[in-house]
């Protein structure tokens, strides 16, 4: 027996870690996926050539990482039995881009597929969010959504996913620095911030909230020019919560003057990635932030998660 799936990573355009305190968020499924494949086997194996892991039950119990979430989803839906369990990644771990989420979603498809089970995204959505949260401890529905739906996608803030649309061809540009982001300890410390200075973290999800909210509906009146500006705003919110480093600053202050209509961290921070919205100017942009760091002219993708 064989089954494989295949999701999308996503870039966060607005909204990220205000999402965990329950305020909408607006993100995008990208044309980098992760690729799950299963196959019978006389022993447990987990091999993702991307990181160099081979892992097989004689190695222990593993710990860390991506390897939790492939532990719990098989707790969680898979019946025990030894399984070849082999993971392409398009989207590099703690990027920022959604690694764990993908990984998951693709996962979740590929058991239901070996097992015969027929699901409904709304459900694969639900049972990828809960292996996020069992592994991180907290985690919005997110970016299971987004991996699950693709497309972009306005998460509201009663958990619904309505799907947007707009023309973001050749307009984004996404640049990792050279430090993996831990999402799990990434929210630890917003919360740990909040809990110190509730009065103020909470002004600062509402403006959070309120530049999502302008930002969708600026997309449904199909006006991009006000997004770059929205973007820039919530950067600077992001670097209040205390998700910045200096190396985002200074990777998001040279996408701004090297043309791009604005740039923001994407995704938890602390490393990882930032997201430049660049329409006219995602060549220049790319060929300068690709002098110092890896940088890619990330494509929309519509396509959510895919049997195979
Ligand atoms: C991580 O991609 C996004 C965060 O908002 C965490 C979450 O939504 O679970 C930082």
């Amino acid at each position: 027996m064989r089954s494989a799936a295949s999701a999308p990573g996503k870039v966060i355009l607005f909204g990220e870690h205000a999402v965990v305190y329950g305020k909408p968020a607006v993100a995008v499924a990208i044309n980098r996926r992760t690729t799950v494949t299963l196959e019978d086997s006389g022993e447990m194996r987990i091999d993702i050539p991307s990181l160099g892991i081979s892992f097989t039950g004689e190695s222990g119990t593993p710990a860390g990482g991506i390897l939790d979430y492939i532990m719990r989803a098989l707790e969680l839906y898979h019946d025990g039995s030894p399984l070849r369990v082999r993971v392409d990644m398009e989207v590099p771990a703690g990027s920022g881009l959604g690694s764990s989420a993908a990984l998951t979603v693709a996962l979740i498809g590929a058991l239901d597929a070996y097992h015969g089970r027929e699901a409904g995204p709304d459900d694969t959505a639900s049972r990828a969010h809960r292996v996020e949260l069992d592994v991180q401890g907290a985690a919005s529905p997110l970016d299971t959504a987004v991996s699950t739906y693709g497309g972009l996608i306005y998460l509201a803030p009663d958990r619904t996913v309505r799907r947007l649309s707009a023309d973001l061809r050749d307009s984004l540009v996404i640049s990792s620095t050279h430090r993996s982001g831990n999402t799990a300890e990434m929210v630890a410390s917003v919360r740990e911030r909040y809990e110190r200075l509730p009065e103020v973290m909470s002004m600062i999800m509402d403006a959070t909230e309120m530049i999502t909210r302008t930002a969708c509906r600026f997309i449904l009146e199909n006006n991009l020019e006000p997004l770059g500006e929205l973007m820039n705003i919530n950067h600077g919110l992001l670097d209040a919560m205390g998700v910045s480093t200096p190396e985002l600053s200074m990777m998001v202050h040279e996408a701004r003057a090297a043309g791009a209509a604005g740039a923001k961290i994407t995704g938890a921070g602390g490393g990882g990635s930032i997201v430049a919205f660049c329409p006219g100017t995602a060549g220049s942009v790319a060929e300068a932030l690709g002098r110092k760091w890896n940088t890619l002219r990330a494509e929309f993708s519509s396509e959510g998660v895919l049997h195979l």
